[in-house]
């Protein structure tokens, strides 16, 4: 690593960023000691109607597994993000939203207007016989309902489950299946880059499947105005059921314990997981991260262009911005439409100060050159976040240099579904950064490398990724499945919380983040389990077998490469290849579809019928030289035919 590689804090910005040098490492050394106290006091940070007593109670070994944060603590996380702030932020705007169009206005909502409509929709809600526990699945585009619909659900304890837009009816159902959801919140259409995306049509579908009575409901938005096909007295219209509703509503109090939300995300094997969040240790986590990491001001207008449906739109969208009494653009559109100068304009248009976005986004835009960013003036901007998968460094230094015009630190932060907010991060105000690392652990967070036998390697080490011990935004469960949370990420190293990620540590102590080590594939920052995909193409009538593995790409940072091999008598075409790429899309959706499909006549695999993945991978990263020991194979002559016919880029 060469010495111009390491972006010093800037002098300007230390002197009046919230934490600095000296506070990170007297603050990490405090945290780790005295975890109780620390996360005591970090909590005061939240409103409790019975402040906790209890902060720490974990223990990750297996015949006594349990983790717990403020246990006698109740709260509701609806208040937290609305209700205190009105004495004194009440006209202060709580969301913009910009729309897909940028030619439609754009709406300021004062967190006085979003606290009455949050209480309208969670009186409506409770008049539909929703109740502590229930379960609501929501499937909305990126618009102010979205965020009023989540904190609807936390106000009366509802449960929700927010199903990202992109998502097939199949892969609604299988969620809502999952969970048994009282009802869903959807809208006629959403618009992404001038695109209509049916959302009610989709749900009509999903609920046509099997394992999906459990919904009785399914409130619907007039978003676009297209014509749905309403199904009565299942649907209702959203605005019919919510616009006359008291602009007050009594928040349920809620044990710090008690579920917030549910979020599926891929695992590496079987169904998306249920990954369960609880109510005060996660926001917690997600309010004080946020403050810290993106050094909040209270007259900052932050950004963050992820997606509701995803862990980022969650916890940095909605409760960590909103518990703090930030302003939050919500963004409905996407990078590139209707041109490549998109973020920039609408930085400018409302001043943006903090941009968080992913390295794919980062990465397209780039392509485009210099010019469209030039053309903008962002002199707004303060700082720069990335998240999601790793960031090159040259997508690093473009985002820093040409964004940023090289004034902004960059954040490059890495978390997950599982950690409900960031773990390892640059605090802009203290932490030096160097382009592609996500450099040093948040207060709490103990990362270590592991070797393949879960020894811990010291210093300068290449390995698996683990955390000592929990802190409070960690996930506590699967939902439904305990024991495949325990499996999951806690058996491989017993002790230990596994993330599934590879990770080097340089000799600064600097965390670089190489990529999950599992059969999870990050497309676009986008988390898919090879096996999803697999059991999606096996279920063609004309598949006998199917084996995905991810490449690197470009733009996406991984593809998806699926081999497959087809029912004896069927012949393989170009129609065939492209019908099991849409089947996948139809599936699973359109994230999820396979960037190249090779055919195999037969897949390579041990003489007890396991497939080999590393060398399926090894031929799709086309580099057949490095395939390795494959003496071990029952037909070592089906991969000379899977290499001469591999992807060439
Ligand atoms: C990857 C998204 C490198 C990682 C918040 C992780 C990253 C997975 C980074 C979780 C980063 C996320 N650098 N890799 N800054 N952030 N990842 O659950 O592989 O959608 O395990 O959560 O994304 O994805 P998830």
């Amino acid at each position: 690593m060469s010495p111009p590689d390491l972006h010093p804090v800037p002098p300007e910005f230390a002197a009046t960023a919230r934490l600095k040098r000296d506070d990170y490492e007297r603050l990490y050394a405090q945290s780790v000691r005295e975890p109780d106290a620390f996360w005591g006091d970090v909590a005061r940070r939240l409103d409790w109607m019975q402040a906790p007593t209890q902060i720490k109670d974990v223990s990750y070994a297996l015949d006594d597994f349990h983790i717990r944060w403020y246990a006698d603590g109740e709260l509701n996380a609806s208040v937290n993000c609305l209700d205190r702030h009105l004495a004194t932020r009440g006209d202060k705007t709580a969301l913009i939203f910009e729309p897909d169009d940028p030619a439609q206005t754009a709406q300021h909502i004062s967190y006085r207007d979003l606290h009455a409509r949050v209480c309208q929709l969670a009186n409506a809600l409770r008049g539909l016989g929703v109740k502590k526990g229930d379960r609501i699945t929501i499937y909305l585009p990126m618009i102010p309902e979205a965020v009023a619909a989540m904190l609807a659900c936390a106000r009366i304890g509802a449960i929700h489950s927010v199903v990202f837009g992109g998502f097939a009816p199949q892969s609604i159902a299988d969620r809502v299946h999952d969970c048994q959801s009282k009802l869903i919140i959807t809208a006629d259409e959403g618009l992404r880059g001038g695109k209509k995306v049916p959302l009610k049509a989709n749900v009509d579908a999903a609920l046509k499947l099997p394992g999906t009575n459990s919904v009785e409901t399914v409130l619907v938005v007039r978003h676009t105005g297209a014509a749905v096909n309403m199904q009565m007295p299942r649907d209702r219209w959203f605005d019919a059921v919510v616009d006359g509703q008291p602009v007050q509503c009594e928040p349920e109090r809620m044990n710090a314990e008690d579920p917030l939300f549910i979020l599926y995300t891929s695992g590496s094997t079987g169904k998306p997981k249920g990954v369960l969040h609880t109510t005060g240790g996660y926001l917690v986590w997600a309010s004080y991260t946020h403050e810290s990491v993106f050094d909040l001001r209270e007259d900052d207008i932050y950004w963050c262009t992820a997606d509701v449906g995803w862990v980022t739109g969650h916890s940095y969208i909605v409760y960590g911005p909103l518990a703090n009494g930030a302003t939050a653009l919500v963004f409905e559109g996407v990078p590139n439409y209707p041109n490549v100068s998109r973020f920039w304009e609408v930085i400018d248009k409302h001043r943006v100060t903090i941009f968080y976005t992913a390295p794919t986004a980062i990465r397209a835009l780039m392509r485009e050159g210099e010019a469209p960013v030039k053309k903008t003036s962002r002199a707004s901007l303060r700082l720069l976040g990335t998240v999601g998968e790793p960031i090159n460094p040259e997508a690093w230094r473009w985002y820093y240099e040409t964004v940023g015009d090289s004034r902004c630190p960059v954040v490059d932060t890495w978390w997950q579904t599982e950690t409900g907010g960031i773990l390892i991060s640059p605090l802009p105000g203290a932490i030096d950064t160097k382009p592609g690392s996500a450099t040093k652990p948040f207060f709490g967070v103990q990362p270590a490398l592991v070797d393949a036998n879960g020894a811990l390697l010291e210093g300068e080490a290449e390995g698996n990724l683990v955390l000592l011990d929990s802190w409070p935004g960690q996930m506590r469960t699967v939902y439904g499945d305990h024991p495949r949370f325990i499996d999951t990420y806690f058996r491989t190293y017993p002790g230990m919380y596994f993330t599934g990620d590879g990770c080097r540590r340089d000799a600064d102590g600097y965390y670089w983040i190489t990529g999950r080590v599992d059969d999870v594939i990050n497309v676009s920052g986008h988390r898919i389990g090879t096996a999803e995909v697999e059991s999606a193409l096996v279920s063609h009538p004309k598949v006998a077998e199917a084996a995905v593995v991810g490449f690197p790409h470009d733009i996406k940072g991984q593809g998806i490469y699926a081999y497959v091999t087809l029912i004896v008598g069927e012949g393989e075409s170009e129609d065939l290849r492209k019908e099991l790429v849409a089947h996948v899309r139809k599936e699973i959706g359109p994230i999820a579809a396979p960037d190249h499909l090779q055919w195999a006549p037969g897949l390579p695999k041990t003489r007890s019928g396991k497939i080999m993945r590393r060398i399926l991978r090894k031929i799709a990263e086309n580099a057949p030289d490095q395939l390795g020991d494959t003496s071990t194979l029952a037909d070592p002559s089906v991969v000379e035919s899977l290499v001469q016919h591999r992807r060439v880029p």
